[in-house]
């Protein structure tokens, strides 16, 4: 865009001459302002990696100049605005530093429209700066200490890093503000922030009245946001450093990411589209009618599966009947008996008991009680009389309300269950009351699978036995030294002109850990370049010394680390570069043909050589490493099909040690993960197996784990894997693609081996080196696999039609408990 801009100007020699001073003092090739510099309407100031710039600019349909912050991808979005409600009329802006070391936006006037307005700075001894998280900072120079910053002033977007703010005591808090208008950045009516008061949760706010909220934060997630279940976005933190203040913020990533509060009172989240140049959107908090706030008045419950979506919670009835069935909801509902305040075992004549209602969006006013076990929350709430609900989640504890319950929603397969107190009469079996099945329609099976895990996890963690707690890599001989010198440095500078500037058109693709880039080197070398997103947390020398270990690795299934990088911040390495990309491409893309390259005898070679790369990280290296996130995206293909596991060694350069429970952070990605690692971050060699049986099943299936539903079977893959096996017909698990004949017995062996690694329990999983000698036959009898865990989903069909008889002829351990529930007649 420069050189464009510069080229337009050569083409009249004296218009050069004339602007050439001016263009001098625009090229402000920099992104700091300090106080011999006047920023001036032209002027713009771009963060150290052309992130975020700083300028003036006007909104649509309005000749008002605003100072703001924007994209550097795209100029008409305006991250952050100084003067949001003065604006300048003209472009006679200008800022300077005031004489007590504030930034000031004057006009032609040399009126003050705008400024950092902090106290207690020396004189003349401030700059400020434009970061590539698109904060803009005041900082004092002597000492280098931000005395201010954009971030603390929100507009109306919410970017990586930056942080949403409550703080319980003074009840002062960061939020964000939406625009008036689409031309008028003024602070309009709506806002949206962090309500840290008893549970955590985002609100938005219509002139401070509630209007959506996000349930919840467990951890990890949202609770009441279901499109949180999947992992693209389990990517917030919820932390506080005072028992007081809490914030909440959207982890750096390598995608350019905000969250807007728009016009019309909706959080929308969009990601940078680098190949179509445009916004995509990715999330918006307020998608139906019910996702308003309170929609159906008090004890009213809402479904959006449902018509009307409203209904009374059981045991419950219209408040107005008339009103209600004409539609208006905001009355709610009464409650039909009152309660005895003495508790019985729930199905007895007399007292209370409490109705369990899965799988929802728990209503709001919540209090909370930390505790472990959900007997607690139980007994708690029954012997206190004005506790009418309670819920549990391992995070939060237990929650209990003793205000009218507001803002209810059922959701499908993701959610809380709700445990509500009611009279023992309501719990009762009437024969007139229809047993209906709930169904979790399959929207992905990752999202469905996290909460089937997390209830069924709960109640079965007694069961048991963990794994003791494992650093994700231990050295066998921690006397072994490395030699750091021997490792391959690479300079920024080298590495940059391999990459064209670390060019859009060179990227290769983006792994959890930053963007990879295809890079030449002088010598005619092709390497595949990690930039590496977000610091590691570590010094220098542990960082070079960790990749010098790791690059000692050798074996020809996995890819080879041939150096790196540390220069400032930037952390980078470089891989040996793998011309025929990853397995996915092959396996899942309808358009690579697959069949015609991957016959069976490829894929069965490429499961065994996935299984001895990672033998060797399990065992024969000098380190333990456990991958943690192997799948098909990881495992990348040389020009002869040998295929090479990636991103081995992250973990480790990682912080590999790092709990589950006080980070949030989720290394690797629903689906493939076991289920002691999704649900409790205990990670061991045997949850690698998992994953590498989910892999084995894509590769002999031809499709994706995370994407698959069998709608006629009503069964994940893992299912179907089960079901086909144990009816002796393993080949119609098959890719259809393949030829099978003359390989029948060999496919099913894989298929029985692949259900021997996804089982439930770790114990029971055989380990990476049996898998190996399974599948070369040394073993040649094969024990009984048990039913993986997600197997089964319910069918849709039964919704509504009365009958409580399962979909499928495989029995489902803990179907009772989760999804049979009352409905009252509509
Ligand atoms: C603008 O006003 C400030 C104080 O309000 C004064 O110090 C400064 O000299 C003025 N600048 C111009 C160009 O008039
Ligand atoms: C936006 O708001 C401003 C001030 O409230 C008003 O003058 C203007 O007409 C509005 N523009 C649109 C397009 O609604
Ligand atoms: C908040 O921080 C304080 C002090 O660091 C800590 O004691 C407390 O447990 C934290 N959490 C909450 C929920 O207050
Ligand atoms: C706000 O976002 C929602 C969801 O994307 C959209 O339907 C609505 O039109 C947006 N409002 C404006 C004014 O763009
Ligand atoms: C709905 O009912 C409430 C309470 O009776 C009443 O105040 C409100 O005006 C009604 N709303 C509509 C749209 O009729
Ligand atoms: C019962 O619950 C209410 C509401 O949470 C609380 O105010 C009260 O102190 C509790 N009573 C007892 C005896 O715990």
């Amino acid at each position: 865009m420069n050189t464009k801009f510069v080229n337009l100007r050569l083409q009249s020699l004296p218009f050069v001459i004339i602007s050439l001073v001016p263009l001098l003092c625009f090229c402000l090739d920099t992104d700091t302002l300090t106080s011999n510099i006047t920023f001036r309407d032209s002027d713009t100031i771009i963060s150290g990696r052309h992130v975020f710039k700083l300028g003036f600019f006007s909104p649509a349909n309005n000749t008002n100049r605003y100072l703001a912050v924007f994209y550097d991808v795209s100029e008409e979005t305006a991250v952050w605005i100084a003067n949001r409600d003065r604006p300048l009329n003209d472009s006679s802006g200008t800022i300077t530093f005031s004489t007590n070391g504030n930034l000031v936006l004057t006009n032609g006037r040399n009126e003050t429209l705008w400024s950092t307005n902090a106290t207690g700075i020396s004189p003349r001894n401030t700059s400020a700066q434009i970061q590539d998280n698109g904060n803009f900072v005041l900082r004092d120079t002597s000492t280098e200490s931000i005395i201010w910053e954009s971030f603390a002033y929100p507009s109306n977007s919410f970017l990586p890093t930056m942080r949403l703010i409550d703080n319980i005591y003074t009840r002062h808090k960061v939020v964000i503000t939406a625009w008036t208008n689409g031309s008028n950045p003024e602070p309009g009516r709506w806002t949206s922030g962090l309500e840290a008061l008893n549970v955590h949760q985002i609100f938005i706010w219509n002139n401070s009245r509630p209007h959506w909220r996000s349930g919840p934060w467990n951890g990890m997630i949202l609770s009441g946001v279901p499109d949180m279940y999947s992992p693209y976005l389990a990517a917030f933190s919820l932390s506080n450093d005072t028992t007081d203040t809490f914030y909440f913020t959207p982890h750096e990533t390598t995608f350019l990411m905000r969250i807007t509060l728009n016009t019309t009172g909706n959080l929308v989240q969009t990601m940078w589209n680098i190949q179509q140049r445009n916004w995509d959107i990715t999330f918006v908090a307020v998608e139906n009618e019910c996702d308003f706030y309170q929609t159906c008045g008090p004890f009213g419950s809402c479904d959006i599966r449902d018509s009307p979506i409203c209904s009374c919670i059981r045991g419950f009835e219209p408040v107005n009947r008339e009103e209600w069935e004409s539609g208006n909801w905001t009355s709610g509902c009464a409650r039909r008996r009152q309660l005895q305040c003495t508790l019985t075992n729930n199905t007895s004549e007399n007292g209370d008991g409490f109705l369990r209602l899965p799988f929802t969006k728990v209503p709001d006013f919540a209090e909370q009680f930390p505790s472990r076990e959900p007997n607690v929350c139980r007994t708690r709430c029954m012997s206190n009389c004005s506790c009418i609900a309670y819920a549990h989640d391992p995070y939060i504890g237990c929650m209990s309300w003793s205000e009218p319950l507001v803002d209810f929603q059922r959701f499908n397969g993701v959610g809380i269950d709700l445990f509500l107190r009611l009279e023992a009469s309501e719990l009762d079996n009437h024969s007139d009351r229809l047993l209906v099945v709930i169904i979790p329609v399959v929207v992905g099976f990752a999202a469905i699978s996290f909460v089937i895990i997390i209830t069924w996890f709960w109640n079965k963690r007694k069961d048991i036995k963990f794994l003791e707690a494992e650093s994700a890599i231990i050295f066998k001989d921690e006397t072994e030294k490395v030699n750091v010198e021997e490792l391959p440095l690479f300079s920024f500078e080298t590495l940059s002109k391999s990459t064209y500037q670390f060019h859009e058109n060179y990227l290769l693709g983006r792994g959890g850990f930053g963007l990879v880039y295809k890079g030449y080197l002088k010598n005619g070398k092709v390497i595949a370049v990690k930039r590496l997103s977000a610091a590691s947390g570590q010094g220098n020398e542990e960082f070079l010394n960790e990749v010098a270990v790791i690059s000692k690795l050798q074996h020809r299934n996995l890819v080879r680390l041939i150096g790196c990088c540390v220069e400032g911040e930037e952390r980078m390495l470089i891989y040996e570069y793998m011309p025929k990309k990853s397995l996915e491409g092959y396996l899942f893309d309808p358009n690579h043909q697959s069949q015609k390259i991957l016959d069976w005898k490829k894929r069965f070679y490429i499961i065994e050589s996935i299984g001895r790369g990672l033998l060797y990280l399990h065992m024969d290296s000098r380190l333990k490493i456990i991958h943690r996130d192997l799948k098909p995206s990881n495992v990348l293909l040389d020009e002869d099909w040998n295929p090479k596991i990636s991103d081995f060694g992250m973990a480790r350069i990682f912080g590999g040690n790092e709990g589950f429970g006080n980070t949030s952070r989720v290394v690797g990605t629903y689906g493939y993960m076991a289920p002691e690692y999704a649900m409790d971050g205990r990670f061991s060699e045997e949850s690698d197996v998992y994953s590498f049986g989910v892999l084995m099943l894509e590769i002999i299936s031809g499709k994706k784990n995370t994407n698959y539903y069998n709608h006629e079977l009503s069964l994940s893959l893992l299912g179907c894997a089960w079901k086909f096996w144990n009816e002796d017909s393993g080949l119609d698990f098959v890719d259809q693609t393949i030829d099978c004949s003359n390989f029948e017995g060999q496919i099913v062996r894989c298929v029985h081996i692949a259900l021997l690694c996804v089982q439930e329990f770790p114990n029971d999983r055989p380990s990476i080196q049996t898998v190996l000698s399974m599948l070369s036959r040394e073993i040649i009898d094969l024990p009984m696999p048990g039913q993986p865990i997600f197997a089964e989903k319910w069918n849709r069909s039964h919704v509504g039609t009365g009958t409580t008889q399962r979909s499928s002829q495989i029995g489902y351990p803990y179907s009772n408990d989760l999804t049979i529930t009352e409905l009252d007649g509509r």
